[in-house]
């Protein structure tokens, strides 16, 4: 499973990146209102940050508008992902910008008919938001089980994004059903890595060692005879 940072935090996706374990990014004009940087400049820094894909979303609600803004989005790199509402107008703007061979994810998928639409659009990408999904009462795995099912049976192109993906459950049970990408906020992919057995065996191993009195680097000895400067 690709793992995307859900974020414009420039810091995070560095350090995110430096680790091995982001495969791309996933913004949204709320992520974009959260890191207070201009779209365009911020975006541009992304996109050089990683080498997978970068959602950068349009905010117009009319196909031809659509087209204008991801016009000037799909100028900033190549590796900039169109996000797109799942709306007709959005879908429409999906399939003229799918054929130009711009990536797209189509992004507010609730439910597998929505996702349905979005794979015949020819999107790279369908996004459904499993948090909110939970928030309001419905269980967003299923929606996420329903989706693969169906992307399965007729063997559709379009990767399942895995979006709103807010703990390690979430993050473990994508995997299990088969989502291909799941982005997640930063806090959420470096907390996988945490264990309470971890940190006691480092905890217990640092104090063993320590006993030993042993050193894997030698210490320096110091010349008193070499001058400071
Ligand atoms: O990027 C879209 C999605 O991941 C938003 O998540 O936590 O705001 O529901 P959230």
């Amino acid at each position: 499973m690709k793992f995307f940072a859900d974020t414009a935090d420039t810091d995070a996706i560095k350090e995110l990146a430096e680790a091995g374990l982001i495969d791309g990014v996933t913004t949204n004009p709320s992520l974009i209102h959260k890191a207070g940087r201009d779209f365009l400049e911020v975006t541009k820094e992304i996109c050089a940050l990683v080498d997978g894909p970068v959602s950068a979303e349009v905010v117009a609600a009319d196909h031809a508008e659509m087209l204008r803004e991801a016009e000037v989005l799909r100028r900033i790199a190549d590796n900039v992902c169109i996000k797109v509402p799942l709306t007709i107008e959005g879908l429409k703007t999906c399939r003229a910008l799918t054929g130009e061979g711009t990536m797209v994810n189509v992004t507010l998928c609730f439910s597998a008919n929505q996702a349905l639409l979005a794979a015949k659009a020819g999107a790279t990408f369908v996004s459904p938001f499993l948090g909110r999904h939970d928030d309001n009462g419905f269980d967003g795995l299923d929606l996420i089980r329903d989706i693969r099912l169906i992307y399965d049976n007729y063997g559709f192109a379009t990767e399942i994004l895995a979006a709103s993906i807010r703990h390690g459950i979430h993050v473990l049970e994508c995997a299990r059903i088969g989502a291909d990408v799941m982005t997640a906020p930063p806090a959420v992919i470096m907390g996988l890595a945490k264990h309470v057995l971890t940190d006691k065996g480092i905890e217990a191993f640092t104090a063993d060692w320590a006993a030993t009195g042993q050193a894997i680097i030698a210490p320096v000895a110091h010349d008193p005879s070499a001058g400071s400067g």
